[in-house]
Parts: C-alpha cells; sequence; structure tokens
C-alpha cells in the first residue's frame, strides 16, 4: 500500500514522464527533484547506474546537496551493497551501519531500492534522511514502483547513461 501522498507524488511523476521534450537525464532529474520537494523526509534523491565492466555506480540525476560520492565500488556502502544484493536496503539509523559512505554529517537514515531492468538490477534510487527512521513499508512500495515505472518508460536507454 502507498499512503494517499505517495500516490500524488506518483500522478506528478507519471505526468513529467509523459513529456516527450525531456530527455532521459532529464526527466530522472525531474523525479529527483519532486520526491525532494514533496516528501518531506526525502531530503536528497538520487539515481545511480551500475558499470559492470569496471564494477562500479555511477550517480546520473540527483536533487539535494552535491556529493562527492558520484562513483561507487560494487560492495562499497549502502548503494554498493545494494549492487550486489539486489534487494531493498532500509537504514533507520545510518550510525549502525559499518559499511556505510557518508555524503552529509547531516544525514540520519537511508533507503535504496534496486532499478530491474528485464530482471537486472541495473542502478537504484538512493534516498538520504536527515530525520531519523521515517521510512516506512509504504515507501518502499512507492519507490519500487517508481522504480518499475522508469524502468519501463526508459528501457534499455538507461544503460547508456
Ligand atoms: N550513503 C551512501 C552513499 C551515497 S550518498 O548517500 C549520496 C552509501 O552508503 O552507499
Amino acid at each position: 500500500m502507498m499512503t494517499p501522498t505517495h500516490m500524488m507524488v506518483m500522478q506528478q511523476v507519471k505526468q513529467q514522464l509523459n513529456k516527450e521534450d525531456l530527455s532521459v537525464v532529464e526527466g530522472l532529474n525531474a523525479i529527483c527533484e519532486t520526491l525532494n520537494k514533496k516528501l518531506e523526509a526525502y531530503d536528497w534523491v538520487g539515481f545511480y547506474f551500475s558499470d559492470f565492466k569496471d564494477k562500479m555506480l555511477h550517480l546520473k540525476a540527483y536533487s539535494g546537496t552535491p556529493t562527492e560520492h558520484t562513483s561507487i565500488p560494487f560492495g562499497k556502502g549502502i548503494c554498493g551493497q545494494v549492487a550486489l544484493s539486489n534487494e531493498n536496503f532500509l537504514v533507520p539509523d545510518v550510525t549502525a551501519q559499518d559499511n556505510y559512505i557518508a555524503c552529509s554529517v547531516d544525514v540520519r537514515s537511508e533507503l535504496v531500492v534496486p532499478l530491474f531492468l528485464e530482471g537486472e538490477n541495473i542502478g537504484q534510487i538512493d534516498i538520504d534522511s536527515k530525520t531519523l527512521n521515517p521510512f516506512t513499508k509504504e515507501d518502499e512500495v512507492f519507490l519500487t514502483e517508481l522504480c518499475s515505472l522508469v524502468s519501463s518508460t526508459y528501457g534499455k536507454s538507461l544503460k547508456q547513461l
């Protein structure tokens, strides 16, 4: 289940994706900005995509404070672990994680959801929050649906970003 706020934001994202004049990266950035603006705990929102040759994630779109972690090796940090596990990673309190890459000292919690294309984990959406333990099962459902919408909208072009 999603909350009414999630459903409203999802509707807005669908309208943005229907604008044919946006490039893939512009579309992804528009999604990041919408989530950052409309969902209170979403203080930083970004999309990383995998480069399977060098086993790295690369940041392709985001909204929030710029990060120096634009490339992350598979296995490193929360994002790098999701590149390998293919599973959501909800971190209620980042101080409890050993394998964590801090993008800002203000971040208290994080939620990373993988993005699948034809069953393959090709990237992820990463949410950082300055609030401790704000994310719920509804956020996971919302972000899973959002990733599948991005995947079905953009398809294979997501592999050439
Ligand atoms: N905290 C992440 C790194 C990316 S930043 O949140 C933007 C991690 O541990 O993988």
